[in-house]
């Protein structure tokens, strides 16, 4: 049968296909990633190699051959142009939709080409990328169609500017195929000889993903998400576990020419490839354009059948997030059966909106409840991201009316609520190296309110949940916040003003929820005030008090009378961010500036520790020496640091140095238990407290260069 010239113009798709993490990895090492290239193969922080998106199109490939009738005993994959259009996020689903665009004819024997063009959407609606596919049906040509036109890049007379060498594995098409092309011809030594070949060959879109990493290897190293376009054709086989290596052209800024080549018999394997990229600035800007997004991203929100909870869910989720709307739907102060209805209905809103979104009954109070809210997460969408603990129930009376039942409900649904759902989310968080878990507490508990002691004893006990948290899942990448929100719903209804009714509306606190939930924020363990439009931080403060008396004798309850003033005095009061650091002042006062924490005086800060640096410095120990030490700590009182070594000399200064040798990634209190000795720097280094990057070496001169 013929080629069918009618298949030009028909739509083919949409085709969709859902993909994790595991998926991008999988194809990161088909395509010979490894170690070196971490970023394409650890989910944590994981980046997908642009090539990947062949691998959504494969089906799509499959129909343009059905519907173009190429004869498929004659069918090679001649040439492939991806131009992307964003980044491809780490998993979610892809859909793709495209036409045949032409069929060409070569003539009589030559055979003839099909090409097609798709555009590929993630599930929030962004283009992604656009596959432009040629075909060659070898054995179609002279069917007397038009002449394809003829394209063809003359390389630069010159030795190329980068030589990106390579060596598949001889197994590399065994792994390669796991990624979804699973064709006889890349595995099976019998298919392979009868079709004429010594043994199964390379897929030639693996070898194209070994030439995709090679030009992100020499032109934008570790910044997949800079290529714009990627061209290639494909143009003789290649045996597995034969070495590779990809020649490249500079053009021009964000712009090269490039071929793979046989490095054993220099036949060129991969021909004509186009690579184009964005400047940084540039990507930068488009980031900054797209703003806040949850794509991939699965968040639970507790209580989300109404109130806050409930435009929390459907806010994340029209950014992307795929949201588990968990609610028991009971009444405001926690009795009555409960119902299915309220989170059922959010699902509802936020499906007629184009989002993904599950429902879940079960209560917060309960242990079991927390573990199966979690695994409902882990079950739909394979994981959780984000948490945001914000059920809530009242029972207001007067301390000496409340009853034990009153308070522990209340207890039960705020407190161990936040508990039973965070331990469980926690430990999934845990495993993938990131989360971000936002609570709730309330103006009640940081300040108190007449006829709440449960509710404000709930709300305050939240944020000391958080307090530790943020110092447990820091070296996680989870970051705990908490919101105090302020908002009219049922629980507020009979207290909060009717004229403000407009401005008390949920939506204004969502977007303090959505930052402190989004991987934008950085910060961790703070308490921020939302509502009517008005932000505001809460901290725990400590005043820098007073030694009473002179250490030998316990003082009397007098001489502290006496001393109130400097006792109670908050002027220079200060925010600790453990309580390690917190006892500090108290250790150093104490002490009366001698000896221990007094050792490292300015207040044992971490800016006093700086600025004593260049004193602390041996100049005597550093001959020969020629390193910059970087410092970036962590905390509310870190900041950056560095100290430039040279000539003898040391130079320290604040801020972030271009090209240090070392640098070294400490949180605040860690760094100032280092300095005093407290905290020994091989235990730290392998409990992950203190992170090296750069010059691992260099860093063990840091204990012979500095005596503080
Ligand atoms: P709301 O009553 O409209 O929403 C709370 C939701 O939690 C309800 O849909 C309820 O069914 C659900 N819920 C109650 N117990 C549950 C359980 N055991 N398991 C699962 N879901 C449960 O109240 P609102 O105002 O939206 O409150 C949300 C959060 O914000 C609460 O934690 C509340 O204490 C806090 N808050 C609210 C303030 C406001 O001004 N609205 C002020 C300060 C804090």
């Amino acid at each position: 049968m013929p080629l069918n010239p009618d298949a030009i113009g028909k739509k083919i798709g949409p085709l969709t296909k859902d993909y994790t993490w595991k998926d991008v990895v999988l194809y990161a090492l088909g395509v010979g990633a490894g170690f070196k290239e971490l970023e394409y193969c650890y989910e944590n922080n994981l980046k997908v190699i642009p090539s990947f998106s062949i691998g959504a199109v494969f089906e799509f490939l499959a129909s343009v051959a059905m519907e173009s009738n190429v004869n498929l005993a004659g069918i090679l994959h001649a040439e492939q142009d991806i131009i992307f259009h964003n980044p491809i996020p780490p998993e979610g689903t892809l859909t793709t939709e495209g036409t045949i665009t032409h069929i060409y004819d070569r003539g009589p024997d030559k055979g003839a080409l099909v090409v097609a063009e798709a555009v590929t959407y993630y599930s929030n609606g962004k283009r992604l990328f656009t596959n432009i596919f040629t075909l060659f049906g070898r054995l179609d040509g002279g069917f007397g169609g038009e002449k394809p036109p003829s394209e063809k890049i003359e390389f630069p007379d010159r030795a190329p500017d980068h030589e990106e060498r390579d060596l598949p594995t001889p197994d590399q098409p065994l792994i390669y195929r796991l990624s979804g092309d699973i064709f006889q011809l890349h595995v099976d030594p019998n298919f392979a000889k009868a079709a004429g070949f010594e043994r199964p060959i390379m897929h030639g879109l693996c070898t194209h993903g070994f030439a995709c990493r090679a030009v992100i290897r020499a032109l934008f190293p570790g910044e997949p998400e800079r290529m714009t376009r990627f061209k290639t054709r494909f143009s003789r086989p290649l045996y597995p576990g034969t070495p590779i290596k990809t020649q490249i052209w500079k053009l021009e800024e964000g712009k090269a020419v490039f071929r793979t080549v046989n490095d054993e018999t220099g036949e060129i394997v991969i021909d004509q490839g186009i690579v184009e990229w964005m400047s940084r600035e540039e990507m930068q800007k488009r980031l900054s354009r797209q703003g806040i997004r949850f794509d991939g991203r699965v968040a639970i929100v507790t209580g989300a059948g109404g109130g806050l909870g409930r435009v929390y869910a459907l806010e994340l989720a029209k950014r992307g997030a795929k949201v588990v709307v968990n609610d028991v739907g009971g009444a405001r102060d926690g009795s009555g059966e409960g119902s299915m209805g309220p989170a059922d209905k959010v699902v509802e809103e936020i499906k007629a909106l184009g989002g993904e979104a599950v429902a879940s009954y079960d209560s917060v109070a309960t242990p079991e409840g927390g573990e199966a809210i979690v695994r409902r997460a882990v079950e739909a969408f394979g994981g959780v991201d984000i948490l945001i603990n914000n059920a809530g129930i009242l029972r207001d009376r007067s301390f000496g009316k409340m009853g034990v039942d009153d308070w522990e409900e209340v207890i039960k649904v705020h407190l161990m609520g936040a508990y039973n759902v965070t331990r469980p989310a926690f430990l999934k968080m845990r495993e993938k190296g990131y989360g971000r878990v936002v609570m709730t507490t309330s103006a009640a508990g940081l300040f108190g309110n007449f006829g709440q002691a449960n509710y404000s004893a709930a709300k305050m006990g939240v944020v000391g949940l958080m307090n530790t948290l943020k110092l447990e899942g820091e070296k996680y990448g989870i970051k705990v916040n908490t919101v105090a929100p302020l908002a009219g719903t049922r629980l507020t209804e009979d207290v909060l003003p009717e004229d403000l009714f407009e401005r008390l509306k949920p939506g204004y606190v969502a977007p303090m929820v959505l930052y402190l939930a989004s991987e934008k924020f950085q910060e961790t363990g703070m308490i921020f005030n939302a509502g009517m439009g008005h932000f505001s931080r809460v901290a725990v403060v400590q005043g820098p008090g007073v030694v009473v008396g002179d250490g030998s004798i316990v003082p009397t309850p007098e001489e502290l009378q006496r001393s109130w003033e400097s006792i109670d005095n908050l002027e220079g009061a200060e925010e600790y961010y453990n309580a390690t650091v917190a006892l500090g002042p108290m250790m150093e006062a104490v002490s009366g500036g001698g000896g221990g924490v007094g050792e490292v005086s300015g207040g044992l800060t971490v800016r006093g520790v700086f600025e004593r640096m260049a004193d602390a410095f041996q100049a005597d120990k550093a001959g020969g020496v020629d390193v910059v030490f970087q410092y970036r700590i962590s905390g509310p009182g870190g900041g950056d640091w560095y100290a430039v070594i040279k000539d003898g000399e040391c130079e320290v200064r604040e801020g972030l140095h271009e090209r240090p040798t070392t640098t070294i990634l400490m949180e605040e209190g860690d760094f100032l238990a280092l300095m005093e000795g407290r905290l020994n720097a091989m235990s730290a280094y392998t409990s992950g407290k203190l992170k090296i990057e750069g010059d691992l070496m260099k860093s063990q001169l840091i204990e012979k260069l500095f005596k503080f």
